[in-house]
């Protein structure tokens, strides 16, 4: 069977080191030697997070990290905006409603990104806020979410925690966690940064720190006091997905190789590339130019071809692997992923192979119907 070309939005294909590292024999997570690769993973990925404060490896997707830093920043009936721009932004908001705190949701509305202007004005009518929430890149409308000017809007307005899913930002894009005042930032492995799904990676300043450490509420697993000290000895609280640290340091030496910055030049270029050869093929972007991803691009399909069936053909004719829209926009939505270990030239193809397969289903329907119907 040839290799798929897999565009997922996540997990993201390994590159040839980070396969062979990962396969690598087990060793003591309490040796000196995983030690000393722990310590380092944890270092070297402190700079992708723009913060000089620990970063913290759970076993977990990056769901698990979203909930751990709500179970740890927010005591129960603790004040929260979640600021929502699409699906993620969606469960952030019910993971905090479910851990019992006051959620006020701004729906921002999927496909766009949030205003900062806006959002300074609805935390000033919100009053006293524990925390909000706030999505970088919503995976689901392909929208990156201006994260500077929204972290300037929370931090002139209110000392309430901002806490940040980056999931599938951090690696693709910069993120300045300290510069920025952000407090705690959230990804997990399996997306720019090119590793296998295991770890959820949180960056944890001071104040969500010192909030976690007075926070009575019940946890146990998640507690970021436990793994910030287990980290200072460069282990974690409980048995890690070993293999997958193994994993992010070959990840690692590929991104210090190429250099960050040259890193988030090609995701930008290869979203770019991606967008335009979507939009030749009829196919409309779910997001405005100014707030494309530069990890992924949802497209909306032409009214009367179906994304399942696109997808489907994709894969059984041309070896492409997408992911479907969520939510409501599951049917008429398909996403292309372009983060961490991406080829220009596989990009290219499966672009090609998705213009094929949207022209072919087209044919029996009206193409130049207003694409928006489908929305
Ligand atoms: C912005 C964002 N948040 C959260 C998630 C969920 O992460 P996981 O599936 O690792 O729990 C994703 C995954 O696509 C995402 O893009």
């Amino acid at each position: 069977v040839a290799t798929p070309n897999l565009r997922l939005t996540g997990p993201t294909p390994l590159p040839p080191q980070v396969r062979e590292a990962q396969t690598r024999q087990m060793v003591s997570h309490r040796s000196a030697e995983f030690r000393a690769l722990l310590s380092s993973v944890l270092a070297r990925l402190a700079p992708l997070f723009g913060t000089a404060d620990p970063v913290v490896a759970f076993t977990a997707s990056g769901t698990g990290g979203m909930e751990a830093s709500v179970l740890n920043c927010v005591r129960p009936g603790g004040r929260v905006l979640a600021v929502s721009i699409g699906h993620f932004g969606e469960r952030f908001a019910q993971i905090a409603r479910i851990w019992g705190a006051a959620v006020e949701t701004w729906d921002v509305g999927w496909g766009s990104a949030a205003d900062p202007d806006e959002l300074a004005r609805r935390i000033r009518a919100a009053g006293r806020l524990d925390a909000v929430l706030v999505t970088h890149n919503e995976g689901s409308t392909g929208v990156l979410n201006p994260l500077g000017p929204i972290a300037a809007a929370v931090r002139s307005e209110t000392d309430a925690l901002l806490i940040v899913d980056a999931v599938s930002s951090v690696g693709a894009t910069e993120v300045r966690m300290d510069d920025w005042g952000i407090d705690v930032v959230v990804t997990a492995s399996q997306k720019a940064l090119m590793s296998p799904p295991g770890l959820a990676l949180v960056a944890v300043g001071d104040r969500a720190g010192a909030v976690a450490r007075s926070n009575p509420a019940p946890r146990f697993y998640f507690d970021f006091a436990r793994m910030i000290a287990a980290a200072r000895d460069g282990m974690t609280a409980y048995t890690p997905a070993v293999s997958v640290v193994y994993a992010l340091d070959a990840a690692l030496r590929i991104i210090e190789a190429e250099g960050a910055a040259a890193v988030f030049d090609r995701h930008r270029r290869h979203a770019a590339a991606c967008r335009a050869r979507g939009q030749k093929a009829g196919l409309r972007p779910c997001a405005p130019a100014l707030h494309a991803s530069p990890s992924v691009t949802a497209f909306a399909l032409p009214a009367g071809i179906r994304a399942a069936d696109v997808r489907q053909r994709l894969q059984a004719e041309h070896g492409v692997v997408v992911s479907q829209g969520r939510g409501s926009w599951k049917d008429s939505v398909i996403r292309v992923g372009h983060m961490g270990w991406t080829a220009a030239d596989e990009l290219d193809a499966a672009m090609d192979a998705l213009g094929e397969v949207v022209g072919e289903l087209g044919a029996g329907v009206d193409v130049a119907s207003p694409l928006e119907a489908n929305l």
